[in-house]
């Protein structure tokens, strides 16, 4: 026996100090993209936990850990759909918003917390079979109908999807702009989307090809006009709508008018409304 093996097994080499471990944020996902669409609008894309099954449409309380040590979390549609092996966010920076003045600096690698909790009424299962399925939307409030227009079953259920996006300036446009356009070549559902999905986005505060908000475009007839179809009505048209609370309860309020019903998962009906954010004093 040698020297160095008595030594070895007499008393093992200490093990080297470990490094510190680098700290895991709770349900922590890795950011994968970040791309910044104007100065208020960012969308990133984080990995998926294996375990999160969801519906197209629904949304899930993600965050960063506050400066207290605790999570900080906010609500979140998931903007990529149920198929996606990553998932997508569309996401507001509010420059003293306590997540989003932190979380519109992240960067590919970075950590953010998910609670895999997955929610929501804007799914299909909360509607009635219909012909046409109308998706009105404000701001972030696009942030589901980017998950549904992803969705193959939205095109399995529907002849003509419309999806009605009002915005105040034209860049806050772009992100549902060019989603929509991608579609189209999209290897997994471009085919099943061929002409069903029609695009209508508006400005209401700088010059647009069309312009006017969703509300004003509805009751007044201009959009069924501009786009050669028959006013909304319960037997073939389906509504999901996401916005501001006022956005909403005016949108809630034409909806009824037009005869169709507010659903929710529990008893499908013509028509499902989410809030895109809650507003201040709400
Ligand atoms: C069901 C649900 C789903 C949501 N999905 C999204 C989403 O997909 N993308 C997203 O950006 N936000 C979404 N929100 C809003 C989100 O939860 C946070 O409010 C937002 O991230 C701002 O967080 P904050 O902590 O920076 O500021 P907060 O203290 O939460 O908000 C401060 C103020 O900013 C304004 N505000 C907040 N969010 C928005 C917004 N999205 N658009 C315009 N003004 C806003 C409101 O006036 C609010 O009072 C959702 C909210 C709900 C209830
Ligand atoms: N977007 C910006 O450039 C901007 C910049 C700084 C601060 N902010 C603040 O950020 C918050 C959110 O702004 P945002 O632009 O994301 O959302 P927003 O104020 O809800 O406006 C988004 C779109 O929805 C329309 N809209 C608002 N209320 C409506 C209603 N009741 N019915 C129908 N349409 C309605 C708006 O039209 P109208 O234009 O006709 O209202 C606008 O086209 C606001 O408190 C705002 O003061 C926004």
């Amino acid at each position: 026996m040698t020297e160095a093996t008595a030594m070895t097994e007499a008393s093992p080499i200490p093990a080297a100090p470990t490094p510190p471990a680098k700290q895991h944020l709770p349900d922590a996902q890795t950011v994968t993209q970040v791309t910044h669409w104007t100065d208020r609008l960012f969308s990133f894309r984080v990995t998926r936990p294996q375990s999160l099954r969801f519906r197209s449409g629904e949304f899930v309380m993600i965050g960063l850990m506050g400066d207290n040590g605790k999570p900080l979390l906010r609500a979140y549609s998931i903007a990529s759909p149920a198929w996606d092996e990553e998932l997508e966010f569309y996401s507001i920076k509010v420059p003293d918003g306590p997540l989003t003045s932190k979380l519109q600096h992240i960067q590919p690698g970075d950590e953010i917390i998910l609670r895999p909790k997955p929610v929501g009424t804007l799914v299909h299962d909360a509607l009635l079979p219909g012909k046409r399925l109308w998706f009105l939307a404000t701001g972030t409030g696009l942030a589901p109908f980017a998950s549904l227009m992803r969705e193959p079953e939205t095109y399995e259920k529907y002849d003509q999807i419309i999806m009605m996006h009002t915005c105040r300036e034209v860049a806050e446009l772009e992100y549902g702009r060019q989603l929509v356009e991608s579609l189209k070549d999209d290897p997994l559902i471009g085919e099943m989307v061929g002409d069903k999905l029609i695009y209508y986005p508006t400005t209401t505060r700088e010059p647009f090809i069309r312009m006017g908000r969703v509300t004003d475009n509805l009751s007044s007839g201009k959009v069924f006009a501009d786009l050669g179809l028959p006013p909304m009505n319960p037997a073939e048209d389906r509504a999901m709508v996401c916005g501001s609370l006022a956005f909403n309860v005016d949108v809630k309020a034409i909806l009824e008018g037009f005869g169709l019903r507010e659903g929710a998962n529990s008893e499908p009906q013509e028509f499902v409304v989410e809030k895109a954010f809650v507003g201040d004093g709400i």
